[in-house]
């Protein structure tokens, strides 16, 4: 069959969304994905191992996952079953930080609930200079962000296993700059979540409760990992961000919102 019909199946069955299927087309196939429109008359033969990947895909499995690979600030990030998939409302994260520091300063920045080490991954492979402690509570999660950060950061970062939510996990020292986003999802939300998301490791999505679980705690130990005008971070998620600006009443913050105009990161500095 042609690569062109390759992809129309794909389409049909599968990943409606033209940007996925030429994604899928590309790793399929070893073509580079701005190359696939210039193939579509080549004859292609799907493998067994490529009608593997459509079967998973049949099932609803992210294509993330299928593929290994979900692209975050313009860079590649590995990803499996063992953490979230990046989204791209988090990489707002990433543009405010490096609007704020330039790159000729030494930071230490601290990813809480780093999952695929995206946040920290991107960060570093802007600016040189920079090391990062990545903390999560789950050991799979850490191995992934292990591949990331290697990738990009490779030999300036350290990795620890522990509860975002115990200040004794925590490694010593402070910070520069933190950042975070934590599992914000209430538990009725993950419930009537979509189908695709419950491939996700839930306790990625949600705390189980009421979603906000995080932000109180970590208002409250911020102050004692930050360097003076050190700032912290944390994405928040649909409609959170009055109750987490009341928690952080009478200290210096902000709430930025994202390209869909939703409160989407609370901004807080060490003053
Ligand atoms: C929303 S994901 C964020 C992943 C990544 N930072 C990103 O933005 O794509 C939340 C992460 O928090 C981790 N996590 C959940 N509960 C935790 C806890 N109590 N302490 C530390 N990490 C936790 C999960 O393993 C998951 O990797």
């Amino acid at each position: 069959m042609k690569l062109a019909e390759f992809i129309g199946y794909v389409r049909e069955n599968c990943l409606a969304n033209r940007h996925d299927a030429l994604e899928f087309a590309s790793k399929a196939f070893s073509i580079e994905y701005s190359q696939v429109p210039l193939h579509l008359s080549d004859e292609v033969v799907p493998t067994e191992g490529v009608q593997k990947m459509l079967d998973r895909l049949g099932t609803g499995e992210p294509l993330a996952y299928v593929i290994n690979n979900k692209s975050f600030y313009g860079l590649d990030m590995y990803v499996d079953g063992r953490v979230l998939i990046p989204r791209p409302e988090t990489e707002l994260i990433v543009s405010e930080v490096l609007s704020m520091f330039s790159a000729e300063t030494e930071l230490r920045i601290l990813d809480i609930c780093t999952g695929s080490g995206c946040i920290a991954a991107a960060l570093l492979e802007q600016r040189p200079l920079w090391t990062a402690d990545v903390l999560d509570i789950s050991a799979e999660a850490l191995a992934v962000a292990e591949i990331n950060l290697n990738r990009y950061a490779h030999g300036r970062f350290r990795l620890k296993q522990g509860n975002a939510l115990d200040t004794a996990d925590y490694p010593d020292g402070r910070y520069d700059i933190i950042t975070c986003n934590p599992p914000y999802l209430t538990e009725k939300e993950w419930e009537d979540s979509p189908k695709s998301l419950k491939f996700e490791p839930k306790n990625a999505l949600s705390d189980g409760g009421s979603g906000l679980s995080f932000y109180k705690k970590l208002l409250d130990m911020i102050p004692d990992l930050c360097h003076k005008n050190g700032v912290a971070l944390f994405e928040l998620g649909l409609g959170q961000h009055e109750v987490v600006s009341g928690w952080a009443e009478g200290q210096k913050y902000k709430i930025i919102k994202d390209y869909q105009e939703i409160e989407r990161v609370l901004v807080w500095t060490n003053s």
